[in-house]
């Protein structure tokens, strides 16, 4: 596929990953100075820890100055460093949300990066009770963290959310048919968030981005970011007051589509 900064991803295709993950953030207005997104002394919660970006989260976050990670998972693992407290999450249990929103008080920055790319997921075809599922992991779930945790950032002096988005919240292809749509309404959702906790000095970050070589897109033969450039640009956009970071070429090329017609981004549409 092209890396043309002006062609469109195909139906059949990915829009390209790029080999350079430079960070592109945007900051429409000014920060406040109580949205503080500096990690040095954060205590930082990161869902899906066990991940290929949920564990890049973790080290970079500990290596910028995090006091402490709750690295959560499913199942969760011993890391082996003091700084790091596990804890089982499925974003899906209301239980596990209370117990975890319970148990980490002191949070400071909440990473909400848990999600699932199932392979089978055609949108025309795959069961409905599938797209359900997907729904339930990629949005609701990141939204009851949202809800339970924006008191504790807020009685913590504001903080952070980072919500992990995807370059397919803003470009679709048939192979990632509910993916995109889930990415898309997480997307909404953290724009209605940022407005919302703007006044408790609670920042939210939207994070976006293509191909990335994590387990996910095992299988995919496409070319793909590596996890730590990614990580990266999402912790400087959050240093620097981003309220969202385009982390890779493909993001911020559909990105820069949004307001064109359809066709311009799927040129095949046109016979
Ligand atoms: N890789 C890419 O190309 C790409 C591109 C754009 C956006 N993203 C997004 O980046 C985020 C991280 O994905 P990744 O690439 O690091 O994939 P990954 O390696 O598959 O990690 C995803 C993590 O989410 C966890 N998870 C799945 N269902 C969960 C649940 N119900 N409750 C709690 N945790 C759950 C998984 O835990 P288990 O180990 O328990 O399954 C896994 O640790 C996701 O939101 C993904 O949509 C990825």
């Amino acid at each position: 596929m092209s890396t043309d900064s002006s062609a469109a991803p195909s139906a059949q295709t990915a829009p390209s990953a790029s080999a350079s993950a430079s960070a592109s953030t945007s900051t429409s207005a000014s920060t406040p100075p109580s949205q503080d997104g500096s990690l040095n002394g954060a205590v930082v919660l990161i869902t899906g820890a066990n991940g290929g970006l949920g564990r890049e989260f973790v080290s970079q976050a500990l290596a910028r100055g995090a006091v402490k990670v709750y690295a959560t998972a499913r199942n969760p693992q011993d890391w082996d460093d003091a700084r790091v407290v596990p804890l089982a999450l499925d974003v899906t249990s209301e239980a596990d949300i209370a117990s975890v929103a319970a148990a980490a008080q002191d949070t400071t920055i909440v990473i909400n990066n848990a999600g699932v790319s199932p392979k089978d997921d055609d949108a025309l075809t795959t069961p409905l009770d599938a797209v359900r599922r997907q729904f339930e992991v990629n949005v609701y779930g990141p939204l009851a963290i949202n809800r339970a945790f924006a008191p504790i950032l807020g009685a913590n002096g504001g903080g952070a959310f980072i919500q992990v988005h995807s370059a397919l919240s803003w470009a679709s292809m048939p192979a990632h048919g509910a993916y995109g749509a889930t990415k898309a309404a997480l997307w909404s959702l953290s724009n209605v968030l940022r407005i919302q906790l703007a006044e408790q000095g609670t920042r939210v970050l939207g994070l976006h981005f293509g191909y990335t070589d994590t387990p996910m897109t095992n299988g995919i033969d496409s070319p793909k970011n590596d996890p730590a450039d990614i990580v990266r640009a999402a912790l400087d956009g959050l240093d620097q007051g981003a309220f969202e970071v385009t982390a890779d070429d493909t993001a911020r090329r559909v990105k820069s589509a949004l307001s064109s017609p359809p066709e311009v981004l799927y040129p095949f549409l046109v016979k």
